[in-house]
């Protein structure tokens, strides 16, 4: 796959349940990460688009698992962001619900990516995150968001902010990057190909 041209990227279904699962067996790259941090924006850089993923500045919007087959050769996953205050109890249920039984159980899952805004410290709910997919032995790798917002100067500060808050996993990597910029995007190209030849199943 040669990700400097990607010729199809295509959203294929807005998943609630497994049974809406894809059945093609294509390696699968869940993102997560708070509302607003940036997945749809993530999205739309790694596949040279503009608005494959919708981006908005109204957060939460996104309460499916949103499957975007990429070249025919992976699919991404976006996960519905957490931590959107104006969520009833029972719809955080049913998005724990759903994250449990994709999480817990999907063969096809090589690498989840856990997107945190490199401008602040990781919030609580970040952690949870992270402590939720080490709790299932998942590889994680971080991308750190808004990278084009920190100065150089300030880049060292606020990765071991991340790195410390997480508590992150030695074998875990965070990359930073930028949707403005494009930084980061060939690193993590690397990473999710790398997680697509591994085969831990
Ligand atoms: P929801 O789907 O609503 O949860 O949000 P999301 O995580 O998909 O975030 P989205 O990509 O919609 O981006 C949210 C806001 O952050 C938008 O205004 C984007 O333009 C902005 N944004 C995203 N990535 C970057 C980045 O790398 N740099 C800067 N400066 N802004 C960004
Ligand atoms: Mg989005």
């Amino acid at each position: 796959m040669n990700t400097d041209k990607i010729h199809y990227a295509e959203i294929v279904i807005s998943a609630v349940s497994p049974s809406q699962y894809p059945d093609d067996g294509l390696p699968e790259i869940a993102l997560a990460g708070r509302s607003n941090v940036g997945k749809s924006s993530f999205i739309n850089t790694m596949v040279n688009r503009k608005k494959l993923a919708r981006t908005s500045g109204k957060p939460g919007k996104t309460r499916t698992l949103n499957y975007f087959n990429i070249e025919n050769s992976l699919f991404f996953v976006d996960v519905p962001g957490y931590g959107y205050a104006k969520v009833s109890n029972a719809e955080q249920k049913k998005w724990g619900d759903m994250m449990n039984i994709y999480f817990s159980s999907r063969e096809e899952l090589t690498l989840s990516i856990l997107l945190v805004d490199l401008r602040h410290h990781p919030t609580e709910l970040d952690i949870q995150m992270y402590d939720f997919l080490k709790y299932y032995d998942l590889p994680v790798l971080v991308v750190a968001t808004k990278a084009d917002k920190i100065k150089k100067s300030r880049r060292n500060k606020h990765i071991n902010q991340v790195v410390q808050t997480l508590q992150l996993a030695t074998e875990d990597k965070v990359i930073m990057f930028s949707s403005e910029t494009r930084e980061g995007r060939e690193e993590v190209w690397n990473e999710i190909l790398a997680s697509t030849r591994n085969d831990h199943n």
